[in-house]
């Protein structure tokens, strides 16, 4: 990706990532996106946006697309300058985890992934959250209010998905700031101060989890990266460096967008009383609630694929080396598929939303994110009937990741 700095040439498009207004609310702006076309070349991130539900949905399954091109291509062959040597450590992590790899080496990763991490796992864990959601908000009740995002949304998925790999508690702290400076990769044309943190964080958090391999392959437990390392299938494992990767991907995938979605959905529903009140009188809302709120307020706003093979979208040819940003919160904005989609309601039942993408990367995560989602708002809505915002909260500046500083709250 070329790497223009915030302060580019105007694109001439009403999409503007780095200006803190336009993260604010970035939906009106959609709208405009939809009305002036199906893809929309944008010159400062040099790529092809693509706003609408039904191409977003198309493009995520289409094959002639990759979330990379070096199983294929060279980066030369792209056009692309290689990361410099000294970003190295951060993409051989990135680059090794199965979200940035295409087929054959990401059917089979997934498949390996597939069979430690299964909805077995995933069910078994279920009172487990809910009991540490309990726990969490009664600890929040009893001091009259806090933060719910530092008090409930982070420490809920964090604490679970550590446990899930057999992350000991006394080395948790860690974690949180790795990922953080690893997912600021993940933001449009980062700064070399951001890739120098993610490349500090990927060294320790890579040199952490190789010794806490080795203590599992000597003594192995009842964990998730046990069973990575017993994962096998005809004959196949995972190398120590996937295995690194993949606990990384998942450590990283496993929190970010469940915090953030968390915090998102309980200041969506402070700015919608009428639906916090039909929440709060029906529990039984929950399900749905936890969909519309992902669909409303869209976690993980814009996903990239390169082209690695001609396509055409609506009359326009986009050629093999140009890059495609796909606009989540757009498509899960469109009045083609949501009828009223400014609106929030929680009783939505045909919310096909793509906020755990589609096709062959399909968040693995999903059934269990929707379980954290739904512990955390059911120990809300029991635990804290009364619960007010009690400072107009303040967004992260980021534009991919979408989240906020803080969410604080008082209990009534
Ligand atoms: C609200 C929470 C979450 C959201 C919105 C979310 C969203 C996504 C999306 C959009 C993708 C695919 C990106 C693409 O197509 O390019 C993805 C992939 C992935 N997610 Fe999630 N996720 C969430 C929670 C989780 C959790 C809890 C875990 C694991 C514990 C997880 C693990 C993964 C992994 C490993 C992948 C890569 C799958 C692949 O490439 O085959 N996610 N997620």
């Amino acid at each position: 990706m070329a790497a223009p700095s915030a302060s580019s040439a105007p694109s001439g498009l009403p999409f503007h990532p780095w200006d803190p207004a336009f993260v604010a609310d970035p939906y009106p702006a959609y709208a405009e996106l939809r009305a002036r076309g199906r893809v929309l070349y944008y010159e400062p991130s040099d790529q092809w946006l693509v706003p609408h539900h039904a191409d977003v949905s198309a493009l995520l399954r289409d094959r002639r697309l990759g979330r990379t091109y070096q199983h294929r291509f060279t980066h030369e062959d792209f056009g692309r300058t290689p990361p410099p040597p000294e970003h190295e450590p951060f993409h051989v992590l990135n680059d090794h985890g199965m979200l940035d790899l295409e087929p054959p080496d990401h059917t089979r990763i997934r498949r390996l992934v597939s069979k430690a991490f299964t909805p077995r796992t995933v069910e078994r864990l279920k009172p487990y959250v809910h009991r540490l959601a309990k726990d969490l908000v009664t600890a929040l009740v009893e001091a009259g209010g806090g933060d719910l995002l530092t008090d409930v949304a982070e420490p809920l998925p964090v604490a679970v998905i550590a446990e899930m790999l057999g992350i000991p508690e006394s080395d948790r702290s860690q974690l949180r700031p790795w990922s953080a400076d690893i997912c600021g990769m993940y933001e449009l044309n980062p700064s070399e101060e951001t890739a120098r943190r993610a490349v500090r964080a990927s060294v320790e958090f890579s040199d952490y989890l190789r010794e806490l391999i080795a203590a599992r392959r000597r003594e192995p437990g009842d964990d998730l990266i046990s069973g990575l390392i017993a994962a096998h299938d005809e004959g196949d494992r995972l190398t120590e460096q996937e295995m690194i990767s993949t606990a990384v991907l998942l450590l990283n995938a496993g929190h970010e967008a469940t915090v953030n979605a968390t915090v998102n959905g309980w200041w969506a529903l402070f700015r919608n009383p009428d639906q916090l009140a039909a929440l709060r009188a029906d529990h039984s809302l929950i399900p749905s609630a936890v969909e519309e709120l992902m669909r409303y307020d869209t976690p993980l706003q814009l996903f990239e694929r390169w082209v690695l093979d001609e396509i055409e979208i609506d009359d326009t040819t986009i050629p093999r080396g140009a890059e495609i940003a796909m606009l989540f919160g757009s498509a899960n904005h469109d009045p083609e598929v949501f009828t009223d989609p400014g609106r929030l309601d929680l009783t939505r039942r045909d919310n096909p939303h793509i906020s755990f993408s589609a096709g062959i990367h399909y968040c693995i995560g999903a059934p269990l994110a929707r379980i954290e989602l739904a512990a955390s708002m059911a120990a809300l809505l029991e635990r804290a009937p009364a619960l007010t915002l009690a400072a107009e909260p303040e967004r992260k500046p980021n534009f991919v990741i979408r989240g906020l500083k803080g969410l604080s709250v008082a209990v009534g």
